[in-house]
């Protein structure tokens, strides 16, 4: 069953109906980088990002610059700022482009979110390319160290980076064996990090989403996948707005106590970890 229309600002209330994410100033003044900030789950932490008080600079492929635009459009009518910039993170010169140009346009990073991602459905290890499986790990884990390694040239303390992982990298799901494997790093990657810059009062965590109805998934994802989207324990996928408030938490002196750390927004399925 597929899910509802996404919806960036909108979380369920206990009665089944919906209500408007409220914001309270947690980001007032910061500057956020945020890879794959044009649509879905991306798009959502961005626009409450900036309900909540902060600017972004959103990096997309080229091809979804409408989505970017769209985005944009959406954060400056509820009176927010975001900058565009369009480029493949897996070269990393251009990895470097965006954060020159996030320092050139806001005049400092305090949040970066690695959160832009591919993936696509095999079935085993036989109809698995090596290209696929290196494509997967050049646009999943590798944007994520070297925008990592660029920014913290320039972050401090009281900064945080927030990456992305999945509930896949914990369940192995097998019809994605590159997408959770990379997960799986993106996991380890949060924690060696975290390790080394919690001297520099860096904050390094991850968000680990379950099904969420974002275009990623019917542009990736095989029918029958789609069909298991409702299989959480709440019966139900997640929205964009229920994953993006847990990197408001990350972002805010409200996880001030946390580093290294996954957060499962994942419909109630147990991980360990
Ligand atoms: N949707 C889900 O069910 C789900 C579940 C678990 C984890 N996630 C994770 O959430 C994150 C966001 O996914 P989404 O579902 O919102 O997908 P999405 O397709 O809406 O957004 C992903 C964005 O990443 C960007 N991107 C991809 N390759 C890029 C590249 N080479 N260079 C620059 N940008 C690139 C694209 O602009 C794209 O719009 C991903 O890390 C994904 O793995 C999603």
């Amino acid at each position: 069953m597929k899910g509802p229309d996404p919806s960036d600002t909108q979380l369920p209330t206990e009665d089944g109906g919906y209500q408007t994410y409220k914001a309270a100033g947690k980001l007032t003044g910061k500057k956020a980088v945020i890879t794959g900030g044009d649509s879905g789950i991306g798009r959502a932490i961005a626009i409450l990002y900036a309900l909540e008080g902060a600017d972004s600079l959103i990096a997309y492929l080229p091809d979804e610059e409408e989505d970017a635009q769209d985005t944009k459009n959406e954060i400056e009518k509820r009176g927010g700022k975001c900058y565009l910039y369009a480029a493949d993170l897996r070269k990393r010169e251009n990895c470097r482009e965006v954060v020159d140009e996030a320092m050139s346009k806001m005049g400092t990073i305090n949040i970066l979110v690695n959160n832009a991602a591919y993936q696509n459905m095999t079935n085993g290890i036989n109809e698995l390319t090596e290209d696929q499986w290196i494509k997967t790990f050049d646009t999943n884990i590798h944007p994520y160290f070297f925008m990592a390694k660029y920014a913290l040239q320039h972050m401090k303390s009281g900064d945080v980076i927030i990456n992305c992982a999945s509930v896949n990298a914990y369940i192995g799901r097998p019809d994605l064996l590159d997408y959770t494997s990379s997960k799986g790093a993106i996991i380890a990657l949060t924690r060696g990090l975290c390790n080394q810059q919690i001297t520099n009062g860096i904050r390094c965590n991850a968000v680990c989403p379950g099904p969420v109805w974002t275009p990623l998934i019917p542009s990736t994802m095989k029918t029958y996948a789609q069909d298991q989207f409702s299989g959480t324990p709440m019966g139900r996928p997640g929205q964009p707005s229920e994953i993006a408030t847990s990197f408001v938490f990350l972002a805010s002196q409200d996880s001030s106590f946390m580093s290294g750390q996954s957060l499962h927004p994942n419909g109630g399925v147990i991980v360990n970890g």
